[in-house]
């Protein structure tokens, strides 16, 4: 599980203490219909109320999944170290926060079209006692900051803009990188596919995949299959109000890219794809490797290859 630092929970906390929880309730549903019919942030968020809202119901999951996929990228590449990240589409700074913890002390750089996430970002940075932050307002399809940073984020934005403008935005990403480009998606058909074309068209441009992929040619999946990940987290009192929801916890589905110059990191030689199956005789593994996907059956009667393949999840990379 990764949940919200308690500095950010609390802060975003003290927010809607003041605001009253009410109205957030009734944004937040909104909002999440609104986000199930893949409208647009800046259809819904026109308030500050919105955006906290946002914080309180949206944001613990997105947090994660971003998290999870820094996980990877410093398993990846564990001896980059970079000194700046840019947040693309930052919304309440949920990127920011999460590289903030993977990656101390790195300067941070929020950019975002809506005023009112900018506002939030700005003070739950403050509030929650993070470091200085650059926010600015700006454009992901007219992305133009000058200087590039070593890691730039871009989570749950790049589903927002029409097929139309992905192919520049993504460039101005790349052009925007020094080092390594994170790309997260919601867990959908439709997002997985689009970062497909991201996938080749920053290949061409000389990028380097360091995740989820084990190979840089077309992935072998075929429909109706698609490459997502999952990733638990907890829900607070307030996200399960939010959410008029019951459980004490949610799994996130993500789609997500990280993307190299070269020379940092490498790829994993394989990644599991999907739950693994286990009963008492077998655990068995769908792996992406590098010679295309395979079922891989580890028998119980190889105790210590057992042993391991029952602690393998979704997600994780595998050895060949
Ligand atoms: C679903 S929110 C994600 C926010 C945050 N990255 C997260 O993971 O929680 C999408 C964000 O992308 C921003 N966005 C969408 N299109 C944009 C664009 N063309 N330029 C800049 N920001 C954009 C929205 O304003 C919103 O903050």
């Amino acid at each position: 599980m990764s949940d919200l630092p308690r500095a950010l929970a609390e802060a975003i906390r003290r927010l809607a203490d003041e605001r009253g929880r009410k109205g957030l309730a009734e944004s937040a549903s909104q909002m999440s219909a609104h986000y199930r019919q893949r409208g647009t942030s800046r259809q819904v968020i026109g308030a500050a109320g919105d955006a906290l809202a946002y914080a309180l119901s949206r944001m613990p999951a997105t947090y994660a999944a971003v998290s999870a996929v820094l996980e990877e990228l410093q398993r990846r590449a564990p001896n980059f170290a970079p000194g700046s990240v840019l947040d693309v589409g930052c919304g309440p700074g949920t990127a920011s926060w999460a590289a903030a913890e993977a990656y101390p002390g790195a300067a941070l750089t929020l950019v975002d079209h809506n005023r009112e996430f900018l506002t939030l970002a700005e003070a739950l940075a403050a509030d929650g006692a993070a470091g200085p932050v650059d926010l600015r307002l700006g454009d992901l399809a007219g992305l133009d900051l000058g200087k590039p940073s070593d890691v730039v984020v871009c989570a749950y934005a790049l589903t927002e803009l029409a097929d139309t403008q992905l192919t520049q935005a993504v460039e101005r990403l790349w052009r925007h990188c020094a080092g390594v480009l994170v790309i997260v998606e919601p867990g959908r058909p439709r997002d997985y596919q689009r970062l497909m074309q991201v996938r080749r068209h920053l290949i061409e441009a000389g990028g380097r995949v360091l995740a989820p992929c084990p190979h840089e040619r077309e992935c072998p999946l075929v429909e109706p299959d698609w490459c997502h990940f999952s990733v638990r987290l907890s829900r607070s009192r307030d996200h399960i109000r939010m959410k008029g929801a019951s459980l004490g916890y949610e799994d996130e589905k993500y789609s997500y890219l990280v993307m190299a110059r070269p020379g940092i990191g490498a790829a994993a030689p394989g990644r599991i794809l999907r739950r693994p199956e286990e009963n008492k005789f077998s655990v068995t593994l769908s792996v992406c490797g590098e010679a295309g996907l395979e079922t891989r059956v580890v028998a119980s009667r190889d105790k210590p290859a057992f042993k391991a393949a029952r602690k393998l999840e979704w997600g994780n990379p595998v050895e060949n």
